[in-house]
């Protein structure tokens, strides 16, 4: 479902991309590790079409993240490392994203209720005004209300509390066995259990590509 091959992307003449190949299938559930630096989310927002490559191909089930954005983003939904600025306010938001996806508020508000965000007690509040946590805990709602195939999570627990990371997990425990999954995380403790892959990024390059077996995967 993403192909990538032969990725390479410099920016000022550094190669933060360095001759990538990857095949990601249809439910896998990927650990995306390595250091700071090393090009994980370059790599996904190259998935996602935010970057143009220098040279090698990407595919999204059958189509070019840049030529075809719209088609492949249909069927992402992508948590970024930090929250977007977003001045619209959550009522603005959800009317938004429902008639952008095609979801339901009812959904999305369902999704957040199960991590102890309550949206209608703030629907008036403009995005940006939110703390960290209640941000994160809002766009990981409508990214799993979504039903995307294809979910991609850049360090989505950096801002949230042990209680509501916890919560996160229970709700990513119950995707569909067909979605695929990347997580970019540093913290591999907290969700050893819901991938069946590990990669390992370093200087731009793989180094690393490892198969787990889980039972609760797949
Ligand atoms: N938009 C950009 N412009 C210039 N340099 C960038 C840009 N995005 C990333 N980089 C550089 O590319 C390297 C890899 O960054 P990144 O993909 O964010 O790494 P990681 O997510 O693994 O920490 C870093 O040295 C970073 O400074
Ligand atoms: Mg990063």
């Amino acid at each position: 479902m993403i192909v990538v091959k032969n990725a390479v992307k410099s920016f000022m003449g550094v190669k933060v991309l360095d001759n990538v190949s990857l095949k990601i299938n249809y439910g896998d559930k990927i650990a995306l590790m390595g250091p700071n630096g090393a090009g994980k989310t370059t790599l996904v927002r190259s998935i996602l079409g935010f970057y143009h490559l220098d040279s090698g191909d990407i595919e999204v089930n059958g189509f070019n993240p840049n030529k075809h954005r719209t088609k492949v983003l249909e069927n992402i939904s992508f948590i970024p490392q930090t929250p977007p600025p977003i001045k619209l306010n959550i009522e603005e938001l959800l009317e938004y994203v429902s008639k952008s996806s095609k979801v339901s508020p009812q959904t999305i508000e369902e999704e957040a209720r199960k991590m102890d965000l309550n949206i209608k007690k703030n629907l008036k509040k403009p995005f940006f005004k939110l703390s960290g946590g209640m941000k994160q805990k809002l766009l990981i709602a409508i990214a799993i209300a979504k039903n995307s195939n294809i979910l991609i999570f850049d360090e989505p627990t950096a801002n949230l509390d042990p209680k509501a990371r916890e919560k996160f997990y229970n709700l990513l425990k119950e995707l569909d066995k067909k979605t695929s999954a990347i997580y970019i995380t540093h913290r591999i403790e907290e969700i050893e259990g819901l991938v069946n892959r590990k990669i390992y990024m370093d200087l731009g390059k793989i180094v690393e590509d490892e198969k787990i077996v889980n039972q609760d995967v797949k």
